[in-house]
């Protein structure tokens, strides 16, 4: 069977920790906004079958501004949480039939738009033939602290086999359904929590530094410095 690669961006969030007037995805950094080099990412990936976009229903800036890819759609289903937006564009592309339940679903935040084509290679490489599918995470570098009640330190956590997780986090839609399905959607921060609660263990594939989540008004100096890199 011919199973196809669709990226599934969610983009409902309001950003409240980045501060800004505009939702973070629609500021703009360089030459484009977030979410446009979030796209083109994808867009200038030929193994990349499609691209799908979750915004939110009330939404008034993605028509204005963004350009979507040929091979791109854009779904108004954003819910209240990133889980729930990820669930709803699930499950209208399969609905649409513009998803198979055996095709791959790389969910992959906007707020990442740094993605490196290399990372995004080595996702598709190591998951080619995993059913379990797979995340891009990073090894923790720093020393781990647990903290007391009072904020201080109450222990060392040890950090060997530790990761961070980010994003792309590739799944088949059956498998992406299913275990969204079985979770509480306002408790889980990505995919992969939810596939390892039926009991699967998705792969570990080495990510890339310059894959960091815009958060708060402070990165986009650095988003800012990456994407001349690119
Ligand atoms: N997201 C979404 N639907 C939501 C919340 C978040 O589609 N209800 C998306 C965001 O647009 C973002 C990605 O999920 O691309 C990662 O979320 P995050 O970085 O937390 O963005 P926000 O939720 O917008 O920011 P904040 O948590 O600071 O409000
Ligand atoms: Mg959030």
């Amino acid at each position: 069977m011919n199973t196809r690669r669709i990226a599934l961006i969610p983009a409902a969030g309001i950003g409240s920790r980045f501060g800004s007037e505009l939702p973070k995805q629609y500021v703009q950094i360089g030459e484009k906004t977030v979410l446009q080099h979030t796209l083109d990412v994808f867009a200038a990936n030929e193994r990349i079958d499609h691209i799908a976009v979750v915004i939110s229903p009330d939404d008034s800036y993605f028509d204005v501004l963004i350009n979507l890819p040929h091979n791109g759609s854009v779904h108004r289903v954003g819910g209240s949480s990133r889980a729930q937006s990820v669930f709803n564009g699930v499950n209208e592309l399969v609905d649409l039939g513009i998803a198979t339940l055996s095709d791959s679903i790389l969910v992959h935040d906007a707020a990442r738009c740094c993605l490196p084509q290399t990372a995004l290679n080595r996702l598709l490489d190591h998951t080619e033939h995993n059913y379990n599918g797979g995340i891009l995470a990073l090894p923790v570098a720093d020393t781990l602290k647990q903290q007391n009640a009072h904020q201080h330190i109450a222990r060392t956590v040890s950090r060997v086999g530790m990761w961070q997780a980010q994003t792309p986090q590739l799944f088949q839609a059956a498998l992406l359904q299913r275990a969204l399905a079985n979770v509480n959607l306002n408790h889980i921060t990505d995919e992969a929590s939810a596939v390892e609660q039926l009991g699967i263990s998705p792969m570990l594939v080495e990510g890339d530094s310059r894959n960091i989540k815009l958060t708060r008004a402070d990165d986009a100096a650095l988003v800012a410095f990456l994407l001349t890199q690119m």
